[in-house]
């Protein structure tokens, strides 16, 4: 460890040194907002203008509140180790006042997207430093024994969380879980890619002692960071263990998109550190994995399971989640498996949000349809059909919306449009047709499957404002149940609508600005 310290100065001091001279080219600023991108703009108009503005308070509001729960400088982790990254500052009832692997990678993902942004804006530094002090702590937990297993057989890394000082939490837990390493790993190569996007000079791939390869390194046994949770993913993907809600064990749909995302990725920096033996490997076990992802389309059903032989419905936001952050990384060039546009995405989707709008009180008023085949509208979304908790316990009554999973349907939904309208085609197959004739609900334009539209059809430009305006029918949700200063909880309540569970959940942060970036790129082509 101690020597590492001395590098990352040297990371600093480079970086500070080189922050002013890049300029960023126009074409990577963020757009401000979609209004006028559109082509049948009419469609919802009204809820579009009027949530503009929210959006762009809460997007300043949301970074901010979600780095009061990042160290260093948050302040609501003053005392806390520098690169942690709490839960929530909720310390009872409940308490989340825990590092947990996949909420930090999760969140810093969206660190990272910002400060590859502009690599010399004002914030840069300071996010800089945080990813750099992220990775410190990353190595010392990975090294950190704790009731899963240790750093030597490589078990010790599906821990999923740790005591906001840094040590084991030892109490009794759903353990081990799969995906933080997959999705530590993503978040880590997001940020070598960064950075060595404004600093190309410091790139070396002959494993001398640099900024680099703490990240990255050949050796085996493997010491550097993302090569230790490459090598986890290689090894376990195929093992069971607990799904993100750290409930049920067994094999999972969202743990095994991570990991498949990881071993693509993985293997395209194993390339780069031309460490080719291992990127055979992890090709080997994406290759692998990608079949197995096809188990959790069921047929019967007509939609994806987020758990093999599980007796629940498979209904899951997890779904969408998986999708999300199984997504290659812009760069990229791997073919994506079950994308946002997928029909089997969007067909869960759709299953998923017709059993939450009857479910939960507070989603009935929107809908008034006489027809008997679903519309698609936003509304709250919880986890899953049969979820308990509420938050703070259990009830048998049944759980709540979550902020997370509706961000992440409105995101499902912006990234399709996104989609679309970069490749200008949309066949409709016979199973994507009942998301199609939903999302267009009671309009006069009636779609056909095994038929392919583009820009000349009428029907694709509704496609796509219906993808947009439900999209933001869902962040309205999000709006709605958000309280004046912007806070959001875990989830809100089914009857109410009030919030509860964990207050300030740095998750439901990161998801809200993951969508509305989403909501940003679209008629973007170069995303
Ligand atoms: C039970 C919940 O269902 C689970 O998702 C959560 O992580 C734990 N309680 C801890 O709050
Ligand atoms: C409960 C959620 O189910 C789990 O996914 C999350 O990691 C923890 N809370 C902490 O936010």
């Amino acid at each position: 460890m101690a020597i590492l310290v001395p590098l990352v100065l040297v990371a600093y001091l480079v970086l500070y040194a080189f922050a002013f001279p890049f300029t960023i080219p126009v074409a990577r600023l963020p757009i401000q907002n979609f209004l006028g991108v559109g082509h049948a703009g009419e469609v919802q108009k009204p809820l579009r203008e009027s949530l503009d503005g929210w959006i762009e308070q809460q997007e300043r509001r949301a970074l901010e509140k979600l780095l009061e729960n990042v160290a260093p400088g948050g302040r609501n982790v003053e005392d806390v180790v520098g690169g942690a990254v709490i839960a929530s500052p909720s310390k009872e009832h409940p308490n989340y006042f825990y590092q947990w692997v996949r909420d930090a990678a999760i969140t810093l993902s969206t660190l990272v997207e910002i400060y590859a942004d502009d690599t010399s804006s004002k914030r840069a530094p300071h996010i800089s430093r945080i990813l750099d002090d992220y990775a410190q702590l990353q190595l010392k937990l990975q090294h950190t024994d704790n009731p899963s297993g240790t750093f030597d057989d490589l078990a010790g890394l599906g821990e999923p969380k740790f005591e906001a000082d840094g040590r084991p939490f030892i109490g009794s837990w759903g353990r081990p879980q799969r995906d933080g390493p997959a999705l530590r790993a993503l978040t880590l190569m997001e940020y070598v890619r960064a950075y060595n996007q404004s600093h190309p000079s410091l790139w070396k791939s002959d494993g001398d002692d640099d900024w680099y390869s703490l990240l990255y390194d050949a050796s085996m046994p493997a010491n550097s960071i993302i090569k230790a949770d490459l090598e986890y993913v290689s090894h376990f993907w195929n093992q069971s263990g607990f799904d993100l809600w750290e409930e049920v064990d067994g094999l999972h749909f969202f743990t095994a998109m991570v990991q498949m995302r990881a071993m693509r990725e993985g293997a395209d920096l194993a390339r780069a550190f031309s460490d080719y033996g291992a990127a055979d490997w992890y090709n080997e076990q994406a290759e692998r994995l990608s079949g197995f992802v096809q188990a959790f389309w069921d047929d019967k059903k007509g939609h994806l399971v987020e758990t093999l032989n599980s007796d629940r419905t498979g209904l899951d936001c997890a779904l969408l989640l998986g999708s999300l952050h199984g997504l290659p990384a812009s760069y990229s060039t791997d073919s994506p498996i079950y994308p946002p546009h997928s029909d089997e995405i969007l067909v869960s989707l759709l299953a998923l949000v017709q059993d939450q709008r009857l479910r939960f009180p507070i989603n009935a008023a929107p809908v008034s349809t006489e027809e008997d085949f679903p519309i698609l509208e936003g509304v709250g979304i919880g986890r899953y059909p049969e979820d308990v908790y509420d938050g703070y316990g259990t009830d048998k009554r049944g759980g709540h919306p979550w902020f997370l999973c509706t961000a992440s349907a409105a995101e499902v939904l912006f990234r399709t449009a996104s989609y679309l309208t970069s490749t200008s085609n949309l066949t409709i197959t016979q199973t994507g047709l009942p998301f199609y004739e939903a999302l267009l609900g009671s309009s006069s334009l009636d779609p056909e499957s095994d038929t392919t539209y583009g820009p000349s059809d009428a029907i694709f430009h509704s496609i796509i404002e219906h993808l947009k305006s439900t999209g933001d029918e869902f962040l309205d949700v999000i709006r709605t149940h958000t309280s004046g200063d912007g806070s959001m909880s875990e989830q809100f309540d089914r009857e109410t609508g009030y919030e509860r569970g964990a207050k300030d959940l740095t998750w439901s942060y990161g998801a809200f600005l993951k969508a509305v970036r989403a909501r940003k790129s679209m008629g973007r082509s170069d995303e």
